[in-house]
């Protein structure tokens, strides 16, 4: 049974991930490289849950309890009494390798180490540990705290035991777990990135302007975004990450990443989060 609950990575999907731990009632330790990065995920969490404040679906007491169960640092040490981890950090197999093999010497022999990675191979992951059996991929939508779905991965050495520890916990999250097997992109990038590269191509190649697109997709498949406002969304930068890891994982050209998603990320802009992407974004 978790009692503390770890996370790394105060971006936009470990912030998230710590408040709806903090919100299922567990303790936090969230941890980052630099505190402002931590001021910031802090912030972020503050105003996800005062938009349900404000909707009278959250008492204002029971939002400082939920965030006064999460408690942030810059120090691994820090980490040393969670029962189970949660890695959210950049999509890089070697920044996520380094985490893993710190987690490992740090936390007790029986804490499970979760990857929310959206592509890379769980597997691989836990061979750099020496708990494999307790690696396990745990896929969280963006925004977190909204969408209901985790992808559960099994890497090929993962235990019953784990997976079953995992899945009690989605549940208590409020979430709703669906397994998949591990491979590049799991079944939600597989599936989604492919989609939003063609979005970018038809772009590209002057297909219909971004506002068509979009439109399109929203008013002809009801999607909620259009395709290039959600890889504004998501940010640029992890979508090419991901076209690159099924690129080359799955070695078919199909999954080449449309130069023009590569250029604006060249160019730094990754969306949302910079303030420009596919589309302009005053609030920074
Ligand atoms: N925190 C808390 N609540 C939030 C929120 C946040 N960050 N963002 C939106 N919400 C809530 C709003 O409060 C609102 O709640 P109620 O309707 O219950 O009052 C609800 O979500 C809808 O929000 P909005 O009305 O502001 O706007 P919207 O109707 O356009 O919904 C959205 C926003 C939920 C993001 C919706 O546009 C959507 O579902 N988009 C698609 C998101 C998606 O596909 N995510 C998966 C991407 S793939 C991924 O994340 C994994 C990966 O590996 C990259």
């Amino acid at each position: 049974m978790s009692k503390t609950i770890g996370v790394v990575g105060a971006g936009t999907m470990g912030n998230g991930i710590a408040q709806v731990a903090a919100r299922a009632g567990y303790t936090v330790v969230l941890r980052d490289m630099k505190s402002d990065f931590l001021e910031r995920g802090m912030k972020a969490i503050d105003r996800s849950l005062q938009r349900d404040v404000d909707k009278e679906r959250l008492g204002a007491e029971e939002k400082t309890k939920i965030i006064n169960r999460i408690r942030t640092t810059t120090e691994w040490s820090d980490l040393a009494d969670a029962d189970f981890v949660i890695e959210a950090i950049t999509e890089s197999i070697e920044a996520k390798t380094e985490v893993f093999r710190a987690l490992d010497k740090i936390v007790q022999k029986e804490a499970i180490l979760a990857s929310n990675t959206s592509s890379i191979s769980i597997t691989k992951l836990a061979a750099t540990t020496r708990r494999p059996d307790k690696v396990i991929g745990m896929h969280f939508m963006n925004p977190v705290p909204v969408m209901k779905l985790v992808e559960i991965v099994r890497g090929i050495q993962t235990s019953d035991k784990t997976d079953a520890e995992t899945r009690r916990l989605v549940e208590e999250f409020g979430k709703t777990g669906l397994d998949c097997n591990d491979s590049p992109g799991f079944v939600s990038n597989r599936v989604l990135m492919p989609m939003i590269n063609e979005a970018i191509f038809t772009l590209y190649e002057g297909v219909a302007t971004r506002e068509s697109i979009d439109g399109i997709m929203k008013l002809g498949m009801n999607h909620p975004m259009g395709p290039l406002a959600l890889a504004d969304f998501i940010g640029l930068d992890v979508c090419l990450a991901i076209m690159n890891v099924l690129h080359q994982e799955l070695g078919d050209p199909k999954y080449r990443p449309c130069p023009l998603l590569r250029r604006y990320v060249d160019a730094g802009w990754l969306g949302r989060k910079t303030g420009r992407g596919f589309y302009e974004y005053n609030e920074q």
